[in-house]
């Protein structure tokens, strides 16, 4: 039994395969009490797990291409950061043959609004790094790999059942399209377009320096949130367009949602001229005029009175319909329990009794 137990084990252990830690990194980074208290009072860990890193997406990454300025051990304390353009030295793009490095993809971001460097004090340090976004995720062990006769396929050239299942994986997350949900990329565009105090902040700043913002720029996730939109979204509804399918262009999604644009950049799929062909991704029938209904529809205090006023009285009359019927509804039913007429589900409630009061309805 002890036997079989172990065996059982093996798959499990190689699945958690440690990575090989050519650097000697570990030597001190794998225990767990590695930790410091900052200067703020704040516990830091400086602890690296190795079966976990070993199954991370960085996991061939050897420490010291992204940990850079580490020059030595044991290193000196650390002041930079790790910068997500740098070359890979050990790691070559099998396309070019090229060092590998994230470079497209950090020249996009640059452009973009959110662009900034990797170490910024003050207001421009609101704005999300590569890190913000993506952490170094965990490849997902239960994932599945390849059908049996494609490994068959595979080893028959390649002869490494490792090297086909972990290409196939490779490829195969990227055909089917993995990506974050609607839900979550709400939740990640609200963590800072929904924080009042940054909204607030940059609005000043925008006005000291004499720039532009969008009109939509304080009220962006609240008003998506009441938008039709937003509230599919927000029932958990796969299919109505969430920030990025909007701000973002599907045609070049992966690239594109690194180099979001104001709406009044030419570039920017939700300016003016490029509307109406964003919504036409869903909306096939689209056109100018629908493409001007308003995806951030809470009115602005610039918007005029009509709009404030027709809003408000709309919600009043709205409450009023509602509580008249349920009022009405209420009353009637009680007039006739008073009449005698007991609620039946089977054949109805209609007057089928004689009433109490003598008021049968002459027809
Ligand atoms: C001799 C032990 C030792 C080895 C080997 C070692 N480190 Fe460290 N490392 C430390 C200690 C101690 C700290 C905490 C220093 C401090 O108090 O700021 C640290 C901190 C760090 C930090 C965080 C610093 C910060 O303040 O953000 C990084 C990043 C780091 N090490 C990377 C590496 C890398 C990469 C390697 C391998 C090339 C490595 N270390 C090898 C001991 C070691
Ligand atoms: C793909 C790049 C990458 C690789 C590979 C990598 N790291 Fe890091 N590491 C980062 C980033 C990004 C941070 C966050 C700090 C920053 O932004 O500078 C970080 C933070 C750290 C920290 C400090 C945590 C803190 O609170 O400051 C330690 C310690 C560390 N890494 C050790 C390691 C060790 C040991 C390895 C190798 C086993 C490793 N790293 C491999 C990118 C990497
Ligand atoms: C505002 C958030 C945000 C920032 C900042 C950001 N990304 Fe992304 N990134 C995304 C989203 C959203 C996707 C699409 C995939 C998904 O939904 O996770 C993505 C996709 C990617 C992919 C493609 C992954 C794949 O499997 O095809 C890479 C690589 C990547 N980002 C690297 C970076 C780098 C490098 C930086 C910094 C220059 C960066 N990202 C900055 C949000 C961001
Ligand atoms: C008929 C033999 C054959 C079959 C079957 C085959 N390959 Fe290949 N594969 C090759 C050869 C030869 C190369 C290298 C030459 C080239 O680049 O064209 C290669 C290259 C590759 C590379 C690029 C490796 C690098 O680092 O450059 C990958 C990845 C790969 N194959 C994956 C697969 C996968 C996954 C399958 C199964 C779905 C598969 N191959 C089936 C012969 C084959
Ligand atoms: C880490 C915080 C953060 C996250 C996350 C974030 N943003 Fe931003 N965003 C900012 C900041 C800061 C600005 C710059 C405001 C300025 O120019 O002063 C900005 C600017 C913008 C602008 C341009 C505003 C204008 O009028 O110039 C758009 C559009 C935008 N973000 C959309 C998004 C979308 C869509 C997402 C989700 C994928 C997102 N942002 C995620 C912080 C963030
Ligand atoms: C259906 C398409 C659509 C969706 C979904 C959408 N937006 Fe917008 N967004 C627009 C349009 C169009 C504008 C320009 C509105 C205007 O100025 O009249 C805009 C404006 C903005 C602005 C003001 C800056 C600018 O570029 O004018 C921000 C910030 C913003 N959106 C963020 C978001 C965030 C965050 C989400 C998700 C919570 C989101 N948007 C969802 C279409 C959309
Ligand atoms: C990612 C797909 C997608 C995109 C892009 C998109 N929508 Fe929608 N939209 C939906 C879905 C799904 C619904 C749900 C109801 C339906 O099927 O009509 C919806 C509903 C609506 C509604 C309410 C129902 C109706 O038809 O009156 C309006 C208004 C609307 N969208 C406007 C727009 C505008 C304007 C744009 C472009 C700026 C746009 N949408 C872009 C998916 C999208």
């Amino acid at each position: 039994m002890f036997a079989l137990f172990i065996l059982a084990l093996i798959p499990l252990r190689s699945a958690y395969a440690v990575f090989d830690d050519d650097e000697a990194c570990l030597l001190c980074h794998k225990y767990p009490r590695m930790t410091r208290v900052t200067e703020e009072g704040a516990i830091r860990s400086y602890y690296v797990m190795p079966e976990v890193y070993a199954n991370t997406v960085h996991r061939n990454v050897p420490c010291r291409d992204c940990h850079t300025y580490i020059k030595e051990l044991p290193h000196k304390p650390v002041k930079e950061g790790v910068r997500c353009d740098t070359e890979c030295h050990s790691i070559k793009n099998p396309a070019t043959g090229k060092p590998f490095s994230h470079e497209v993809i950090y020249n996009a971001y640059r452009d973009s609004v959110h662009g900034r460097d990797k170490n910024v004090e003050g207001i421009e340090s609101d704005k999300p790094y590569c890190v913000t976004c993506h952490t170094n995720p965990i490849y997902d062990p239960n994932e599945a790999g390849p059908p049996e006769h494609v490994i068959g396929r595979c080893v028959l050239c390649h002869e490494n059942e490792k090297f086909v299942v972990q290409w196939y994986k490779h490829t195969s997350r990227r055909i089917r399209e993995v990506k974050r949900s609607p839900a979550e990329i709400v939740q990640l565009c609200a963590s800072c377009h929904d924080d009042k105090k940054l909204v607030k902040r940059h609005m000043d700043q925008a006005e000291k320096e004499g720039r532009e913002l969008g009109r939509k720029f304080p009220i962006a996730v609240k008003s998506y949130n009441e938008s039709f939109h937003g509230k599919l979204t927000n029932y958990g509804y796969q299919d109505a367009a969430n920030c990025l399918d909007c701000h973002a262009e599907s045609d070049n999604y992966y690239k594109s949602v690194h180099e979001i644009r104001p709406s009044r950049d030419p570039l920017s799929p939700v300016h003016l001229n490029n509307k109406v062909e964003t919504c036409r991704q869903c909306h096939r029938l689209a056109d100018t005029n629908y493409a001007q209904l308003d995806p951030h529809p809470t009115a602005l205090p610039g918007d005029g009175e009509f709009r404030h006023m027709a809003e408000f009285i709309y919600h009043i009359i709205s409450v009023i319909t509602i509580i008249g019927l349920v009022g009405l509804s209420m009353i009637e039913t009680y007039g006739r329990r008073r009449d005698g007429v007991a609620f039946r589900l089977k054949q109805g409630t209609s007057w089928r009794r004689k009433s109490k009061r003598g008021r049968d309805r002459v027809i």
